[in-house]
């Protein structure tokens, strides 16, 4: 069945970049326009790397919001080698903290402050495991000598396993997962081990950065991989499980940042970030798989309660603008010039008495 239409609980995003300043302004409104709140990530220069930060970085973008918005950002910490473990009690006391990002050192955007080896951080894990602290993984090692397309399956194996069995009551997030392997080890892991997956790694594989020509847009971290890659992907986020749920890891870069002979990692998807799954469900005939994917699913693992309210997509094009203006430069956005399948609009709350 083909459904002209489609309504879901009020959907989340589970991994965003949102930057600061005028990108923060430019960013927010079409992510605040779908989503009732996101998981945002601490990766900004300097990094976010205390609650006290976090705070500062939580009211910019209250500030930022669009009149009448009620859309709530949820917090993330950036994990280094020197963040004590007392660190983990004031997240927690915050309650606007809602886990700790690692960036292996060097494996992505504003990375360098990050772990060089996660022994380093064993105890901040271990507080966090008992103050029930999610753990937000970017999952890929960065050694030079090993392949850019066998970093994710390598780091399975030489960190995020032996981790996951030294902490056994860490709740974690490995964040936009790219592989069939990294499918595989979410299935196949503990309890308390979740993934997050994108629109691009759903709808692309490789090929689409080498389409024709080189296309910077397509790039982003961890990089897209094979067809049989994608359907696995696919076959998880349509599959029901609450394991896996969305994180659109929309990651604003400047147009000249990225068509730039050393381009920045990263895709721009808020502007369309649910109709991009949605088009990716639909092919996969799972469209009522959607509101467990978008709604439920990352709530129960946040063990933040489910929100209120209700959108509707439907199927209707919308065009999609070549670019959208960044501060003071361009951001080319997922589908720049072209449509997409499905038009969103957010459902009047019904009357209460
Ligand atoms: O492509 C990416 N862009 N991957 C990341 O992990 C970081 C992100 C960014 O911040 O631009
Ligand atoms: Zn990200």
């Amino acid at each position: 069945m083909n459904p002209d239409s489609i309504t879901i609980g009020r959907p989340d995003d589970w991994h965003l970049h949102l930057r600061d300043g005028a990108a923060l302004r430019a960013v927010l409104p079409h992510t605040a326009e779908r989503f009732a709140r996101a998981i945002v990530m601490p990766n900004l220069k300097p990094p976010v790397t205390t609650t006290v930060l976090a705070g500062e970085y939580r009211q910019r973008i209250l500030d930022a919001r669009p009149d009448g918005s009620d859309f709530e950002p949820l917090m993330t910490l950036y994990l280094t080698d020197r963040t004590p473990p007392a660190e983990v009690e004031r997240a927690r006391a915050s309650g606007f903290v809602h886990g700790f990002k690692l960036y292996p050192a060097g494996a992505t955007t504003h990375s360098d402050a990050g772990v060089t080896d996660v022994r380093h951080i064993d105890p901040v894990l271990a507080r966090m495991a008992e103050l029930g602290v999610v753990l937000q993984v970017h999952g890929e090692v960065t050694e030079e000598s090993v392949d850019v397309f066998d970093r994710e399956a390598r780091f399975i194996d030489d960190v995020l396993a032996p981790l996951a069995a030294r902490h056994p009551a860490l709740r974690i997030v490995f964040e936009h997962i790219t592989t069939r392997a990294a499918v595989d080890f979410v299935r196949s892991a503990r309890d308390g081990i979740a993934a997050t997956l994108t629109p691009q790694h759903l709808l692309h594989n490789r090929n689409a950065m080498f389409a024709g020509g080189i296309r910077p847009h397509f790039y982003c971290l961890p990089v897209l991989k094979t067809e049989p890659d994608r359907a696995a992907l696919l076959e998880a986020a349509t599959s029901g499980d609450p394991r896996f749920f969305l994180g659109t890891d929309s990651a604003p870069h400047a147009r000249h940042t990225k068509e730039n002979s050393c381009g920045c990692a990263g895709m721009y998807s808020a502007h369309a970030g649910l109709e991009l799954y949605a088009e990716a469900f639909d092919a996969a005939g799972a469209l009522d798989r959607l509101d467990g994917f978008a709604h439920r699913f990352g709530a129960d693992f946040y063990r933040l309660p489910r929100n209120a309210g209700t959108v509707t997509l439907w199927r209707r094009p919308t065009a999609v603008p070549a670019s959208f203006v960044f501060g003071d430069a361009e951001l080319v956005p997922m589908r720049a010039g072209g449509q997409l399948a499905w038009t969103l609009r957010r459902d009047p709350m019904p009357a209460t008495r």
